[in-house]
């Protein structure tokens, strides 16, 4: 078992080794696909609180965004850490049972097996981990999103890492003009490109501009340290049938050389259009919100985010901030509202429906076959 919260740093001075992970999963809607039971949320924690009493973890949060159950966590086990994903695949499978009892729509959505082996991988939760040595001061944001596909991280991570017109610090600090390197993973063959900015940018948008196809997984400062990671795994993919939309969540570190808070916040002042929305079929403006706003309705949407900030301390997670509930955030949700209207005319019509490669459900395989009796 690791257990390596100090580290000699090369300064010369001990200092935290910590890995952040946000697993996130699914269990069951209140009602419909709305909301995560406050029964769940109260389970998940009482499981948490027994694994930092044992020393597993060194703390946690439990959040919710729509009907999905997020668990972030920070421990001193590093990545992919057996018994870290053990504990979250438990706290999923006991939510479930709660979620049974309660008759919560959809109980155990995300759990595609019943049994753990060995990590999340294919199981069905989405996860993201990074593992740093916290700095003199650490602030991180975690942002998780509802009824989204895994690529609406795309667009606000080039703004936040890539694009001057978002992030001034890009032109203006000396620690960040060197730019970032972007980890973008083909879902369609499981391949990883890393992608050098600004050089690169014109390949980069190349690549994630097809949000469906190439997601970013991670971004890494110029001398490797890992910056930004991302849920990548797509559910429907794994279970080979609907089961819901991906439903994506992410890690950004923050400030002295990385972008600022508020510059990563800024890359959500737009509410640019993700797939997902109703029956994961539609394209749709994603809503930055508050927490207790992130309960999906009209429509089953419109598709949201949220952003917990946290100021690590010795691996600690303190109190979290909620950064999108702020009065600055209120004309990106009027214009999303007005997106919406705008975007629900259309019907069944694309580009609000997506084209048939990208939908969740679809009959038109059944049609075609009425017709092709006829034909
Ligand atoms: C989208 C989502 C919902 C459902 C919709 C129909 O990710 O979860 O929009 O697709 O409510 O759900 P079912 O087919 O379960 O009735
Ligand atoms: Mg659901
Ligand atoms: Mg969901």
């Amino acid at each position: 078992m690791r257990n390596t919260i100090h580290t000699l740093s090369y300064y010369g001075v001990f200092c935290v080794k910590v890995t952040l992970s946000i697993i996130k999963a699914d269990v069951g809607g209140w009602v419909g696909h709305s909301a995560c039971h406050p029964q769940l949320l109260g389970r998940a924690r009482a499981l948490l609180a027994e694994a930092k009493g044992a020393g597993l973890l060194l703390d946690f949060h439990v959040a919710s965004c729509g009907d999905d159950l997020e668990l972030i966590l920070s421990h001193a086990r590093g990545c992919e850490a057996r018994e870290v994903h053990e504990l979250a695949f438990n706290v999923f499978r006991e939510c479930t049972g709660v979620a049974k009892g309660l008759k919560l729509y959809a109980a155990g959505q995300d759990l595609l097996s019943d049994a753990f082996t060995g990590a999340l991988h294919g199981l069905g939760p989405g996860f993201a981990e990074i593992e740093f040595e916290e700095r003199k001061s650490e602030p991180v944001l975690v942002v998780m999103a509802d009824k989204a596909a895994a690529g609406a991280w795309n667009l606000p991570l080039f703004k936040a890492f890539a694009d001057a017109f978002n992030t001034p610090g890009l032109v203006i600090d000396p620690a960040l003009h060197d730019g970032f390197i972007f980890d973008v993973l083909d879902a369609r063959d499981n391949r990883v490109f890393s992608i050098p900015t600004p050089q690169g940018i014109y390949d980069l948008l190349a690549l994630i501009g097809a949000t469906g196809d190439y997601l970013v997984k991670a971004v890494r400062r110029k001398d490797g340290e890992v910056v930004a990671v991302t849920t990548v795994q797509q559910l429907n993919k794994l279970a080979g049938r609907y089961v819901g939309k991906d439903d994506p969540a992410c890690i950004i570190r923050c400030q002295s050389g990385l972008p600022a808070v508020g510059e990563v916040l800024e890359a959500f002042a737009f509410p640019h259009l993700v797939a997902g929305w109703m029956r994961g079929s539609h394209a749709g403006p994603l809503m930055p919100c508050a927490v207790a706003d992130a309960t999906p309705s009209r429509f089953d949407g419109p598709p949201r985010a949220v952003c917990l900030g946290f100021q690590l301390a010795d691996g600690l997670l303190g109190e979290p901030r909620d950064m999108f509930a702020d009065k600055a955030f209120d004309s990106v949700r009027a214009e999303c509202l007005r997106a919406c209207e705008y975007m629900r005319r259309h019907g069944p019509f694309e580009p609000h429906r997506l084209s048939p490669e990208h939908m969740e459900y679809t009959t038109l395989p059944q049609v075609l076959k009425k017709f092709a009796k006829t034909a």
